[in-house]
């Protein structure tokens, strides 16, 4: 029997540097597809998944990212007085109750291990948690953790999510190298982080979702930095393996976007406002002319 992961881990504190001029004062996480922030899709993601504690590693700069959680009660009036129940009921479903928000902060961006570890004492010592990275958006019919805690009660262990990447692309991810498949989960051999071109052993590669064992806060505390010089996640997950703990790479139904590089937010936008009801006609029409205006042109 599994223990039931209650508590998601949210590494926001990195420098967003890819989006930069604009994350120079907005933090990457609050930009949004459509009109929801990065941040809300994960927190919807992670509540359809039975997520009660939400733990943000937050940095200098993120404060618009604690404001959006906060009530708004000023807001909330106007639109009562107004009888905008619509949007009233849009703004409400973001509320977060008092207490199962915490923030802890990274003084320095020492990459994603580090930036978990950080939230160390926020966990119990025999207590199994999730990370999500926001700049990952997944379109699912079930939210994607949830399908990882599903599979992660039959399996125990840790658990990333895992799809299928181009060979050539394998060197911005972690890589799993697949002792044996069993329907969406992997049972994994090994793991290596951004791994040089032609020494990748799959195409598998992790995406920024995991459900772990607590064992891994504690590898993170010896590891030694490790790809770009950053503590590496990856590398402490990989640490189970070698402790003989076990660790699974699970193919999720879904589409992730990549929104922490422009052209993955780009796909995001046109993907999220097609399935939009709203604006799915409209902005179909309006993409039409676009491309046939470019083929004409050619
Ligand atoms: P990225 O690799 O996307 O880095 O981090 P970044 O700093 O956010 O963006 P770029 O590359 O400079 O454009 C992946 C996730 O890990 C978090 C980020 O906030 C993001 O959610 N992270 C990364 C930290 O919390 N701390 C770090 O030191 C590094």
């Amino acid at each position: 029997m599994t223990r039931k992961v209650t508590k998601a881990i949210f590494p926001v504190a990195g420098l967003g540097t890819r989006f930069l001029p604009a994350t120079k004062s907005v933090p990457k996480e609050i930009m949004t597809l459509v009109d929801k922030p990065l941040v809300q899709y994960a927190i919807d993601e992670a509540r359809e998944a039975g997520i009660k504690e939400f733990i943000f590693v937050t940095s200098r700069g993120k404060g618009a990212l604690e404001d959006y959680f906060d009530k708004a009660p000023q807001l909330e009036r106007s639109l009562e007085e107004k009888g905008k129940t619509d949007l009233l009921d849009i703004l409400k479903a973001t509320n977060m109750e008092s207490g199962e928000i915490a923030y802890t902060r990274q003084h320095e961006a020492l990459g994603l291990g580090h930036a978990v570890w950080c939230a160390r004492r926020l966990i119990g010592p025999d207590e199994p948690f999730a990370v999500m990275l926001p700049d990952d958006v997944i379109a699912s019919e079930k939210s994607c953790l949830a399908q990882m805690i599903e599979a992660y009660e039959e399996t125990g262990g840790s658990m990333v999510a895992a799809m299928e990447v181009a060979p050539e692309a394998t060197k911005s991810y972690g890589v799993l190298d697949v002792k044996s498949t069993k329907g969406r989960v992997n049972d994994v051999a090994g793991m290596v982080e951004k791994p040089a071109l032609g020494t990748a052993p799959s195409n598998l590669a992790v995406i920024g979702r995991y459900v772990l064992a607590p064992t891994v806060l504690e590898n993170l505390s010896t590891i030694k930095p490790g790809a770009g010089g950053e503590l590496q996640l990856t590398d402490a997950i990989a640490q189970e393996i070698t402790d003989g703990r076990k660790v699974y790479g699970f193919e999720f139904d879904g589409r992730r976007y990549d929104c922490g590089s422009k052209a993955g937010y780009l796909q995001a936008t046109v993907a999220f406002a097609l399935s939009n009801p709203e604006l799915r006609d409209e902005f179909a029409h309006y993409l039409d002319g676009v491309i046939n205006h470019k083929m004409a042109a050619e």
